[in-house]
């Protein structure tokens, strides 16, 4: 699955679009983010192709073993921490959020955004959401101990 339109001239799709879109669901979310989006913008592109490429991965790199900050579950955890904790996201939004990107990646593929690719969109989206949403709600990973023992 992959968020690139190849044989498009453009890139797609535009994060910048998907913020406009954002803000006009609800004007209200702008608030929730520093005034310079630039990096913000850099940053939710980066996370969803490293999202897209943790799933993609073939069937012996699931044996690999990675380390913490590349592990999608583990990292995601932490991101929904962050939301709640720090940027102290209302739960409601992840599906403001999700509507803007799915209708931004409408916008940026065109008659390349079939319905499988929507539905696996949505079903990524869903995933993620959820995760972080519950993430939210736990304790610290790195308070978590487990007592196992080599051997
Ligand atoms: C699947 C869902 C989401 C993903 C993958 C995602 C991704 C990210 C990433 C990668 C960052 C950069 C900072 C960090 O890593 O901690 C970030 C920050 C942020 N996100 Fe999200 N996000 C999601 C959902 C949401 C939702 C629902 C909102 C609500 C409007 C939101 C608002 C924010 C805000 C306000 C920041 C901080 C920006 C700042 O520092 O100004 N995100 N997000």
């Amino acid at each position: 699955m992959s968020y690139h339109h190849g044989g498009s001239s453009s890139p797609s799709p535009r994060p910048l679009l998907f913020y406009q879109r954002l803000f006009e669901i609800e004007p209200s979310y702008r608030l929730l983010f520093k005034k310079d989006m630039k990096s913000q913008k850099l940053k939710l592109l980066k996370m969803l192709s490293f999202v897209v490429k943790s799933l993609n991965w073939s069937g012996e790199q699931w044996q690999d073993t990675v380390p913490q900050e590349d592990d999608l579950f583990l990292v995601v955890l932490a991101l929904g921490r962050r939301h709640a904790s720090i940027y102290k996201i209302p739960a409601d939004s992840y599906e403001h959020v999700g509507q803007a990107l799915i209708w931004t990646l409408h916008q940026g593929l065109g008659d390349a955004f079939t319905d499988d690719i929507k539905a696996a969109w949505i079903r990524v989206y869903t995933l993620l959401a959820k995760t972080m949403l519950v993430a939210g709600e736990a304790k610290e990973i790195s308070d978590v101990k487990l007592g196992l023992t080599r051997g």
